[in-house]
């Protein structure tokens, strides 16, 4: 298995563009199935979990081609099969977004349910009520999820915990359904925006994407359109992390600054000038050492738990003590076990993580053990001294386009070893 081969102590400093979102992505992709004609999606990043989800699509007879410039073009009327087997959902959980659309524009789903996850437990029982709420006859069978329709109505539904892929599942499946339905405590984060628009394209009629309150009155079809997926704010946002930790210079270029409030506040508490263009964000620390910063974690607009680790690396080399509070996934510290490895001063009390900085972190082999998790020992490795080994790093392809790339730009030393 590859390997990340990383030599701390370079101050990062350039411009650095950013993908579009994987978290996107992944749900414009399923809904796809639900326009009845081709589709064509730009700017998707180049990541193994889009892989995947192509792979899903493609197995059900969907046909989708690639370009060179990654943009795709899917046409479901070419479907044979309404299934997403265990072996494609077990690797990647945004597998469940086909659930939705499936549904409610061919009356059937099999879908795998997901197991277990590094994270959390992650269930899915809030996607599962609100299709039943719709009409839908649902049966967990041999761990799938049997799902039948005739016609999926309308109706009004509260999600009992903010949840990003439930709600995106549960707008889509309206989208086609008979009636008005309508999601209270909708999770607002701007991937849901960015789908809703991508529905409305097609067709769709959705207002309040973006508010905890989501009308949709369903339509008889939905048709084909053409799309760009907006830019990832959770890579930008790791990148301007790597711009404090290293006491660096990063701009990272086609971001939305309006995306990453949460993030941009917590860095320039910790010390660094920012600003910010109509499509750019930069953080300069002008040599200097970042100050620790407490982080509690809550759906948007508060602060992303997909950018927890990336500061928990940051206070690990920070002036004074920070503490991590991760409030939407219970086993989301995997990293700190790590980066306590490379000498970081962390107390672990259940959900939170008191980090009380170290002048330095010393290189030490470390394992990946998922997407965010890996990112955060990069930054953690970039400001050690010697050289740090991470092991596992697929878990970053799922996530980071030409991470290492990217990194080199800035001026870092990493590289990529086949293990
Ligand atoms: N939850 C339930 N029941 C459900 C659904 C969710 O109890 O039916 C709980 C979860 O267990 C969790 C909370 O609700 O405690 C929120 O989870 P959510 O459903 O919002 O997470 P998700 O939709 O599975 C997406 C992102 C994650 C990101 C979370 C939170 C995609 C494909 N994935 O996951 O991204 O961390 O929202 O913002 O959009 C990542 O990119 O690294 C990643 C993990």
């Amino acid at each position: 298995m590859d390997k990340l081969q990383i030599h701390g102590g370079v101050a990062l400093e350039g411009d650095v563009r950013i993908s579009g979102a994987k978290n996107a992505t992944l749900p414009i992709l399923a809904a796809c199935l639900l326009a009845d004609g081709p589709v064509i999606v730009s700017n998707v990043p180049h990541l193994q979990d889009v892989t995947t989800m192509i792979e899903l699509l493609g197995r059900m007879g969907v046909s989708v081609t690639v370009d060179e410039k990654m943009r795709i073009e899917v046409d479901a009327s070419t479907i044979r099969e309404h299934f997403a087997p265990y072996e494609l959902v077990k690797t990647m959980r945004a597998s469940i977004l086909v659930l939705g659309p499936l549904l409610a524009r061919f009356g059937q789903a099999d879908v795998s349910l997901p197991g277990g996850c590094a994270i959390g437990a992650r269930p899915v029982n809030i996607h599962v009520a609100g299709l039943q709420a719709m009409g839908a006859d649902i049966h967990i069978e041999n761990g799938y999820i049997k799902a039948r329709a005739e016609r999926l109505h309308g109706a009004r539904f509260v999600l009992e915990t903010v949840t990003v892929t439930g709600t995106e599942n549960l707008m889509m499946a309206a989208a086609l359904a008979t009636g008005r339905t309508v999601l209270e405590n909708a999770a607002r984060e701007p991937e849901v925006v960015d789908l809703a628009q991508f529905l409305i394209a097609m067709g769709a009629k959705i207002q309040g994407a973006g508010s905890d309150t989501i009308i949709i009155d369903g339509v008889e079809r939905l048709h084909g359109t053409s799309y760009e997926v907006l830019p990832d704010r959770i890579e930008a946002g790791t990148y301007l992390v790597a711009g404090a930790i290293t006491s660096g210079r990063i701009r990272v270029k086609n971001a939305r600054p309006g995306h990453l409030d949460a993030v941009i506040g917590k860095l320039q508490e910790a010390g660094a000038d920012v600003a910010t263009g109509e499509n750019w964000v930069e953080v300069d620390m002008r040599g200097r050492r970042p100050r620790s910063v407490d982080i509690r974690t809550a759906p948007y607009p508060a602060f992303p738990t997909d950018m927890q680790a990336q500061f928990a690396a940051l206070n690990t080399v920070a002036d004074g003590v920070g503490t991590i509070i991760e409030t939407i996934f219970e086993n989301r510290f995997m990293h700190m076990l790590e980066m306590r490895r490379m000498g970081a001063e962390i107390r672990l009390e259940g959900n939170t993580a008191i980090i009380k900085g170290v002048e330095r972190l010393t290189a030490a082999p470390v394992m990946a053990t998922d997407l965010r998790a890996s990112a955060s020992l990069i930054l953690a490795a970039l400001i050690a001294d010697g050289r740090t080994e991470i092991e596992r790093i697929y878990h970053i392809d799922r996530g980071y386009e030409a991470i290492e790339e990217k990194f080199q730009q800035l001026g870092a030393r990493i590289r990529r070893t086949p293990g």
